[in-house]
């Protein structure tokens, strides 16, 4: 039998990674959304697409949170996303209740799930998934280094006119303005960028990289980014279900690592079959771990209006 992966959130993040996931078939999928016939009407529309794709993944489209009973993965990508002008932290009220209730059923119908949240603002709303949940470390993570670090590989790849392919790029931090990407931790073919750029030049690319997120939302106005994300998601889906230690920048809980504890932040960690399975502490110029703290207080500013509620 097929491991069961279930998108909660048939918005264009959650069906668009409901849609890179079918074609890798290699799991059914419940997608959920709170209004039935859209989710219903993706799973369909995916399942028709099934025989010109190639693929044969059960696609459930639901609004009954039963059906997500025993999933191996929960992906949770419901929630308003941001308008032109918000910050992710403006949401945190208004997705803090969306991903409560959510998290409330995941509990009770997927208690062995690895469960990854997109929702914004991400690193507190993985906090709050972990507290209701009550699932350990290992099994609740957050999706954004990967998309930002992305963002910064395909700046970088642009400007030095070379293959994404041959970019490697990382981004510490929340997922917010004050996020931190590693020039020397950057690297094309093994060389660190700070080698083949001016800082004015890398300075330019790590500011776009922390406002990628908004200039897309200044660009079309009423949406977010999703193709990035979803494939972010993707990612990270597949480094669980095929257990491929895969070492992927993520928001985990710290405990210590990086001299920081009890929040979720950006942090490079080992993705497999039992979820977050470690994190990689690397060695951070004194500049770079005074940025990284930065970032945490923030984080941790944000994360006690959750502690506060609940
Ligand atoms: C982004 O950075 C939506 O937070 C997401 O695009």
């Amino acid at each position: 039998m097929r491991k069961k992966v279930s998108i909660i959130g048939a918005g264009r993040v959650g069906s668009t990674a409901c849609q890179l996931l079918a074609y890798r078939d290699v799991c059914d999928i419940v997608i959920w959304n709170r209004t039935e016939g859209t989710a219903k009407g993706i799973a369909l529309d995916l399942i028709e697409s099934a025989p010109l794709e190639g693929f044969d993944t059960n696609i459930t489209g639901t609004s009954n949170f039963d059906d997500i009973n025993g999933s191996e993965i929960v992906v949770i990508t419901a929630g308003m996303p941001r308008k032109e002008g918000m910050s992710r932290d403006d949401l945190l009220n208004t997705n803090a209740e969306i991903v409560k209730g959510i998290c409330l059923q995941v509990k009770n119908q997927a208690p062995e799930s690895k469960v990854i949240v997109l929702t914004n603002p991400l690193d507190e709303m993985v906090h709050l998934a972990k507290r209701i949940t009550g699932f350990p470390r290992e099994r609740v993570v957050g999706m954004a280094g990967i998309l930002d670090s992305a963002r910064f590989r395909a700046f970088i790849a642009k400007e030095l006119g070379v293959s994404v392919e041959s970019v490697s790029a990382m981004v510490l931090g929340g997922h917010g303005d004050f996020m931190v990407p590693l020039p020397a931790n950057s690297t094309v073919n093994g060389t660190p960028i700070t080698e083949l750029m001016p800082k004015e030049k890398i300075d330019q690319l790590m500011q776009r990289t922390r406002d990628g997120g908004a200039e897309i939302i200044k660009l079309e106005k009423e949406s977010s980014a999703f193709y990035a994300p979803a494939s972010s998601l993707l990612r990270m889906i597949t480094a669980v279900l095929e257990d491929k230690k895969e070492v992927l920048p993520c928001s985990a809980f710290l405990n210590g690592e990086y001299n920081i504890s009890g929040i979720f932040m950006g942090v490079p960690v080992v993705l497999g079959s039992n979820g977050m399975e470690r994190i990689i502490e690397l060695k951070l110029s004194d500049e770079e771990a005074a940025a990284l703290k930065t970032s945490a207080d923030k984080v941790r500013e944000l994360t006690s209006h959750i502690d506060a509620m609940l």
